[in-house]
């Protein structure tokens, strides 16, 4: 294990054992930063596990914290210069996503920037949003544009209560949390907002992200209902690779210029555009293609162009995104 080195800068990546974390620790070793992590049980091998093969990359030290529990964050954050909060409470089949979800994830934001203010090093905070902060609202159209100025509608959220309704609120008024935090502890925040994201993990276990996106594939009909409501509910079936959003998590870290909210969304499409695709591209998973009436136009497309302005550019399109996340699956024996 390689210990600090002089002048080396240390990133704090709330929630290691995730998905997207897990990608963030990495990069961060690779690019040379010595980094805090924070896991809700350390004694969790299985899930620790992926973080623990890392420290051959860098130094990582591995903390012990849950976002309800505000002095937990701390330690890992004492001496940071960069801390990514990507951590959130996902649970969608929750009958109480007040108390799972919108509750711990607004605490969870207050505490780790309660943190940050106290530790006095720390130079920037990187919030991970999500569309689902975005994209949610009554309008009806198609082909509507949305940019980092839209916010999700948490009004409708709340009264008409449509399927998944805690994770889009819970998602939202975290990240308007954060922002009436900073700007009153003049803490300078950056907030990605990624899209649904695919490509190969480092976790244990699939991450269910994975599972929605590749259902037309696995022809998991519960999963295919689950994207269909997506697009319904959100506009629109938005992708990304992970690693271009981990990559964009890091290039705004860095980059000086940015402020504000960054949307990072490489595909805008729909359910049955994608199977056409799918279909297409992996004969072999024979991919349904008639979805009846369902819309194949979306209500609306993401734009990423602030982001892309402040030079970033993405590596993989629908085709790395797939191809990648299909031989991964592969390899876990989940796919033929
Ligand atoms: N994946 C996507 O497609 C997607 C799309 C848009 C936005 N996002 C956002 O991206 C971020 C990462 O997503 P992901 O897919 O990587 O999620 P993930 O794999 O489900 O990981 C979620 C993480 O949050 C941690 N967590 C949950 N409740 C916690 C608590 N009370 N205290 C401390 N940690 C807690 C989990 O820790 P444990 O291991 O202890 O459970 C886990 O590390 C999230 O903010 C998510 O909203 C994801």
């Amino acid at each position: 294990m390689a210990t600090k080195v002089t002048g080396q800068k240390t990133a704090c990546v709330v929630g290691g054992t995730g998905f997207v974390a897990s990608l963030m620790v990495k990069m961060l070793l690779q690019k040379g930063y010595a980094v805090n992590t924070t896991v809700r049980d350390p004694n969790n091998q299985k899930k620790i596990a992926p973080l623990t093969a890392l420290k051959e990359l860098g130094e990582v030290k591995i903390f012990g914290a849950d976002l309800t529990d505000a002095k937990s964050f701390d330690a890992p954050i004492a001496g940071c210069d960069l801390v990514f909060h990507v951590a959130t409470p996902v649970n969608f089949a929750s009958e109480d996503p007040e108390n799972d979800m919108i509750k711990p994830a607004i605490q969870g934001v207050e505490n780790v920037l309660t943190a940050c203010a106290k530790a006095k090093t720390v130079k920037r905070v990187i919030l991970t949003s999500s569309a689902a902060a975005v994209t949610i609202n009554k309008l009806n159209g198609t082909g509507l544009v949305f940019d980092e100025k839209n916010w999700t509608d948490t009004e409708f959220l709340s009264s008409d209560k449509p399927p998944t309704w805690g994770y889009p609120l819970s998602k939202t008024l975290a990240e308007k949390a954060a922002w009436k935090f900073a700007e009153e502890n003049n803490i300078d925040l950056i907030t990605v907002i990624p899209t649904l994201m695919a490509g190969p993990s480092l976790t244990t276990d699939v991450p269910s992200s994975v599972g929605l996106a590749t259902a037309l594939i696995s022809g998991n009909e519960f999963l295919i209902n689950g994207m269909k409501g997506m697009q319904m509910l959100s506009g629109s079936i938005s992708i990304s690779h992970v690693e271009d959003v981990v990559r964009a998590h890091v290039f705004l870290a860095e980059k000086e210029s940015a402020s504000g909210r960054y949307i990072c969304c490489a595909v805008n499409t729909s359910v049955p555009e994608l199977a056409k695709f799918l279909n297409k591209r992996y004969p072999q998973y024979k991919v349904p293609t008639d979805f009846g009436d369902f819309p194949s136009k979306t209500k609306l497309v993401l734009s990423s162009e602030k982001l892309v302005s402040e030079g970033f550019s993405f590596k993989y399109g629908i085709e790395e995104i797939y191809d990648q996340t299909v031989e991964y699956l592969k390899a876990k024996g989940l796919l033929k």
